[in-house]
């Protein structure tokens, strides 16, 4: 029977995992489908409940249900448990197992793409404490950074998630309005606030002229290619990467976790960045 996958969240008409996954089934000889559904807070019970006895493979999940959907599965990896959120389950002898690839996916889009910047332990600001956040700094303060700092304009959430990166590296929290004076002491800054998504109105989230001109600069908005952010670390010089590798590779992370196979990246990234300059 031609085995069916999906993506719930909400909004959901913009996803992009569809096109991706379809693509990547139809270049592995695999005979399967993945369509997006629109699933409201009220519903997401309903929705697992009924992925579940409708016999779905798998499933992707999105804003606003990566955190709520943990309770409704019957087990959740480690690393996603420690972030605190599944993107990605899979429904095997029954079960369904949730896992976390957005993280992993962050850190193969800069390992491929920067290897020297980031085999030698380097120091990292994270800007920004949500959902997105939490995945790029746990992961990378476990499998990466030498330091993790976590700014924040609410101050409390990068304290609280600092804590959880100090189980695997020095880290402390600051407020954003401070970030721009630090920017000297790091390897990598990293955007994941959603400051930079109206790329008309939007200001920088960070003045990027304080850091040094071998600094890494990442956004994981992909859409506006280049953030205020990004077009200024460009414009000094600094290395720049968007979120749309990221986007790919957490899409190749969990089509490996159903299927047993990577699927092919830089095709995956072609077809977005095709669809993009239509
Ligand atoms: N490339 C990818 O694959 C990928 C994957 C996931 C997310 N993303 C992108 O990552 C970004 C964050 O997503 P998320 O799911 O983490 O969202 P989220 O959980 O809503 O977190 C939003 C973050 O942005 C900060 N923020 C929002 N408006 C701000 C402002 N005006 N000034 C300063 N900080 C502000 C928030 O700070 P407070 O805590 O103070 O509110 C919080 O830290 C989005 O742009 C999303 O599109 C990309």
């Amino acid at each position: 029977m031609r085995k069916w996958y999906g993506v719930i969240g909400d909004p959901i008409g913009h996803s992009l995992s569809p096109v991706m996954h379809e693509f990547w089934f139809s270049r592995s000889g695999i005979d399967a489908r993945y369509e997006a559904f629109h699933v409201t807070k009220e519903n997401l019970v309903k929705a697992v409940d009924g992925l579940r006895a409708l016999g779905a493979s798998g499933f992707n999940v999105t804003v606003p249900h990566k955190s709520a959907v943990i309770p409704l599965l019957d087990e959740t990896d480690k690393d996603a448990r420690i972030i605190g959120a599944v993107n990605t389950v899979v429904h095997s002898g029954g079960r369904l197992i949730g896992y976390n690839t957005d993280g992993i996916g962050f850190l193969k889009s800069i390992e491929t793409r920067f290897p020297e910047i980031c085999a030698g332990k380097p120091s990292v600001l994270v800007l920004g404490a949500g959902g997105a956040a939490k995945a790029v700094a746990l992961t990378l303060a476990k499998y990466m950074a030498g330091r993790l700092d976590v700014c924040n304009r609410t101050l409390k959430k990068a304290e609280a998630l600092s804590e959880t990166c100090r189980e695997f590296c020095p880290s402390e929290a600051c407020e954003l309005s401070g970030a721009d004076e630090q920017l000297s002491r790091y390897d990598i800054v990293i955007n994941c606030t959603s400051v930079g998504l109206q790329a008309d109105t939007d200001g920088q989230v960070v003045d990027a002229a304080g850091a040094r001109r071998g600094t890494l600069f990442a956004d994981l908005i992909y859409r506006p290619s280049r953030t205020p952010f990004l077009r200024q670390a460009e414009s000094l010089g600094n290395p720049v990467l968007n979120g749309l590798p990221m986007l790919v590779y957490q899409g190749a992370y969990a089509f490996k976790k159903w299927t047993g196979i990577m699927p092919n990246v830089s095709e995956g990234e072609k077809l977005l960045q095709s669809l993009f300059s239509k």
